[in-house]
């Protein structure tokens, strides 16, 4: 057996059809945009593959429709190393599939479509429970069932296993039910809609931050894009820096970030450390475009890590 960690995600799997517009068209209008790219994303693959891209042995839980996307996104994982044995092709419903639109500083508008992703239920996770109880670590995002989630949480502290819920897309939930997590990473919109808190603000962020600890999460980290991130706990609030890029294409940002901080973690690396690298892994993806195709190999980001290190250092 490796030494690598074993990071497991229970999420969605999509295909992200990405437009890059100047602007974006009014009801009724017609627009030209500036070019189209076609990738594999969705918030729980994306995470997959940037565990993956850092060095970790993957297992995807997931499932995707009888169709062209589905059976293309089974090829993708598979060709990244990322284990598909419990990557369920499901009939009577289209893969999961996000268009997203992109303006010219990066910033990105998404409809996702949830198809086969809202059909993975609470059996699903207990059908997988053998792979489960070998992992480092569970990631779970909101584009599947919020009953499977919740269950997966229950399930990863009966068995003891670190869990991180990143409650994206922002949606309420019930707060009682995801409190078990370790690690609670929205961003500000998402942090905003689970807590009822604005997070708009640095100060507003804070009292957001409080109130997800006073409703009982233990740890909770708020991405902040730009501006780096805010980690919370009962040991007080500390912000992350930031690491200065010029972005491109800030989608899927949030997933490399999350995905790369598990296996950071795992590694057996300081948290305030593991957070830190999580900030450049990220800043790294968000100056290319697309979201998965984005993300740094290891020995990429090593090397940037190593680079910032000595400019620090000067
Ligand atoms: O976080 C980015 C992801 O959100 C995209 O890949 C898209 O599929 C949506 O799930």
């Amino acid at each position: 057996m490796s030494n690598r960690p074993r990071i497991a995600v229970i999420g969605s799997a999509n295909v992200d059809l990405t437009t890059f517009a100047d602007a974006f068209p009014r009801p009724g209008e017609t627009i030209f945009g500036k070019s189209f790219h076609l990738g594999f994303g969705g918030k729980g693959a994306n995470q997959a593959v940037a565990a993956r891209s850092c060095g970790a042995e993957v297992v995807m839980v997931a499932k995707v429709g009888n169709d062209l996307f589905g059976e293309a996104t089974v090829k993708n994982f598979a060709s990244r190393g990322i284990d598909t044995s419990l990557v369920q092709i499901v009939d009577g419903v289209s893969s999961g599939v996000a268009p997203i639109f992109v303006e010219p500083n990066g910033q990105n508008r998404i409809i996702v479509v949830k198809g086969a992703n809202d059909t993975l239920s609470p059996a699903d996770v207990d059908a997988a429970e053998a792979t489960l109880c070998s992992v480092d670590a569970v990631i779970l995002q909101f584009e599947i069932p919020l009953d499977t989630i919740y269950h997966a949480v229950h399930f990863a502290k009966t068995h003891n296993i670190r869990c991180i819920v990143n409650p994206a897309p922002a949606q309420q939930a019930d707060l009682v039910r995801l409190q078990n997590a370790d690690y609670l990473i929205p961003n500000e919109t998402e942090a905003e809609a689970i807590s009822g808190v604005s997070a708009k603000s640095p100060d507003e962020a804070k009292a957001c931050a409080a109130a997800l600890l006073q409703s009982g999460f233990r740890r909770v980290v708020l991405t902040l894009a730009e501006r780096g991130a805010l980690l919370a706990s009962s040991e007080g609030m500390e912000l992350i820096s930031p690491f200065a890029v010029q972005p491109v294409d800030t989608t899927g940002a949030g997933d490399a970030f999350i995905g790369s901080f598990a296996v950071f973690l795992a590694e057996g690396l300081p948290e305030k450390s593991a957070l830190s690298r999580a900030n450049l892994y990220a800043a790294i993806s968000t100056t290319r475009v697309g979201t998965q195709k984005s993300y740094p190999s290891r020995e990429e980001f090593d090397a940037a890590w190593q680079r910032q290190a000595v400019s620090m250092s000067r």
